[in-house]
């Protein structure tokens, strides 16, 4: 008698079906409900896209009589205040960029302190 093709047929179905089940996780949101982590690239463009205008690529352009971000002193809460509600000519971002984008535009800038 031996196997009759149409079962390694069913055969191979099975081990498809179960191939492609090893598919990579969903992200999961976090607990508090806001967006998930901004990634230091991410926040690199952000920059790029929301401040650089007035700040520069390096925080010294001083463009629209803005401040050298390279000599801010200020700290994380008071710049991440900053940048939600705006100062000035300086623009809220509160509804252009989420909490976490807002965070990690503030932490970004850091770099430019010499
Ligand atoms: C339209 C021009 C403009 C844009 C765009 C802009 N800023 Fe500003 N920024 C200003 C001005 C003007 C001030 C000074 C505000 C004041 O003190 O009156 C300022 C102040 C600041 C300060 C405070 C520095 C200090 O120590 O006094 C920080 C930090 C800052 N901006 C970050 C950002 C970030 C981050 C972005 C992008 C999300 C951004 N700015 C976009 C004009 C701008």
């Amino acid at each position: 008698m031996g196997v009759t093709p149409w079962r390694w047929m069913v055969a191979g179905t099975v081990v498809l079906a179960l191939s492609a089940c090893g598919s990579e996780p969903a992200p999961t949101p976090a607990a508090d409900g806001t967006a998930p982590q901004v990634s230091e690239v991410q926040a690199r463009s952000l920059y790029t896209r929301k401040c650089s205008l007035c700040h520069g690529d390096d925080g010294k352009l001083m463009a629209s009589k803005s401040p050298d971000l390279s000599l801010s002193t200020m700290t994380l809460a008071e710049r991440v205040a900053l940048i939600t509600y705006g100062k000035g000519t300086m623009p809220a971002q509160k509804g252009a960029l989420n909490k976490a984008e807002i965070t990690a535009v503030a932490k970004y800038i850091e770099r430019f302190r010499d």
